[in-house]
């Protein structure tokens, strides 16, 4: 059970989620750079190994123009894609939603491996819309934060002094280093570069050594984002347009009252967290989790003793895919973990809500890059549960071990859909459902 180990460690807040830039606490209130950082190393070249460098080949070539002009400063090669917009749309049209899933081919494998594809997917999905950032738990008390990534958006949540939620571009307006990391309590954000401080409300409080210059601070705010708390989640967007009334509905239409039905329970708590980073393209893991237990009996060997098959019914309603699942009433071990009925709502693009006996789960799986992505499992118990430590012990070690199973065969998935040997699938109907409406929905707002 690979993910069992970390499962057994309870976690009784959300983890701060560890700084890219190293060399910054988690607490900075003040800048820890080490001395070292400023000792920048410059890689030296090795004079033996010169006539294998290709960029020093190539400037000890004669040049043979001759002119007064100032020569470029000569940069490695940017790797860029060739797929231009127009053949992204093409890219697009290679799935027909028209045909019906009986006969039709699954989108291409370039849907998962080109990088202009993957572009376009951060804006028309994940810079449109609600999209989950965090739980409004984590923002609980004036003064609390968290940071994120959507796509290429660095963000970060907070709670002011005044209670005042707010959501902004994590990026400092001086020379743009990541400003706050992980999570936590603080009363200003001081960036970890310069030292300028900005105010939870985002306001430019102090710029550093900067007394004489003639810029207004006003105007060098951090930038903002949409943000709303509906229930325990707290979602951001990118689109500024976006209405800010009614979100549970224009988060998630029909099935907002559903969800919050199985969601909105305030018996439920907050206990673990587990992340699982993995090599695949994020709709790799949507396509996994929509297959109506398709793979369950073949790769989940323990989580299919806890399954009734046959009452298994995927509904999809809009942008979200509700798939339900009465648990088996001879399970080997007899560990109840389900209660009665398994309720699965998985939120396009990336999001699910999970409950199931006494447990709710969510699941975030959140775009790294074309072929990378991280899924985050958080675990919420109902307060009945909470002293047994040996069933939430199980609990999660039990779903822990599904995820990782999934986080092999997503990882395989993607290795498969890079080889010249596979370019198109086929659906099974009617098990297959799920899926092919989640392409539908991809082709209709990627066109
Ligand atoms: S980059 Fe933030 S203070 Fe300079
Ligand atoms: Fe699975």
């Amino acid at each position: 059970m690979a993910g069992a180990a970390s499962a057994t460690t309870m976690l009784l807040k959300y983890p701060a989620t560890l700084c890219s830039n190293s060399g910054v606490s988690n607490n900075n209130n003040e800048s820890s750079l080490s001395r070292d950082n400023n000792n920048l190393s410059i890689p030296q070249t090795n004079n033996n190994n010169n006539n294998k460098n290709p960029m020093l080949k190539f400037r000890a070539q004669p040049n043979k123009i001759v002119t007064n002009a100032v020569a470029s400063p000569v940069f490695p090669t940017i790797k860029t894609t060739t797929t231009t917009p127009s053949s992204v749309q093409e890219l697009v049209y290679k799935f027909d939603p028209t045909i019906p899933a009986e006969d039709a081919l699954t989108p291409p494998s370039t849907w998962y491996t080109e990088p202009a594809f993957y572009s376009h997917e951060l804006e028309r999905i994940f810079y449109k819309g609600w999209q989950i950032a965090g739980y409004s738990d984590q923002i609980k008390e004036k003064n609390q934060y968290f940071t994120g990534r959507l796509g290429n958006v660095e963000f970060l949540v907070c709670r002011d002094g005044e209670g005042q939620v707010h959501a902004f571009h994590n990026v400092c307006t001086h020379r743009a280093s990541i400003l706050a990391c992980g999570s936590g309590k603080k009363s200003c954000f001081v960036c970890p570069y310069h030292g300028w401080v900005f105010g939870m409300n985002g306001d430019l409080t102090k710029a550093t050594q900067a007394e004489t210059q003639t810029f207004d601070p006003k105007e060098l705010g951090l930038v903002a984002l949409k943000v709303a708390v509906w229930g325990p989640f707290v979602l951001i967007s990118v689109d500024k347009d976006l209405p800010e009334t009614d979100v549970g509905t224009e988060w998630l239409g029909k099935t907002a009252e559903d969800v919050k039905a199985h969601a909105f329970d305030p018996a439920l708590q907050f206990i673990h967290r587990s992340e699982f980073p993995m090599e695949c393209n994020w709709k790799v893991f949507c396509d996994n989790y929509l297959d109506s237990s398709y793979h369950v009996p073949y790769a989940h060997k323990y989580y299919a003793t806890e399954l009734d098959f046959d009452t298994y019914d995927t509904q999809m309603i809009e942008k979200v895919v509700i798939q339900r699942v009465g648990s088996s009433s001879n399970k080997p071990d007899g560990f109840d973990r389900l209660g009665s009925q398994a309720f699965y709502a998985f939120a396009y693009p990336n999001f699910a809500v999970e409950r199931y006996g006494p447990w709710m789960t969510t699941m975030h799986v959140q775009p790294l890059g074309l072929r990378k992505c991280k899924l985050v499992v958080d675990y919420y118990l109902e307060e009945s549960k909470l002293g047994d430590k040996e069933y939430i012990e199980k609990g999660i070690a039990i779903n822990d071990n599904v995820q990782a199973e999934d986080k092999v065969l997503c990882e395989s998935v993607q290795r498969g859909l890079e080889t010249p040997a596979y370019s198109s699938g086929r659906y099974v109907m009617p098990i297959e459902k799920g899926i092919h409406h989640f392409h539908c929905w991809l082709h209709q707002i990627l066109k």
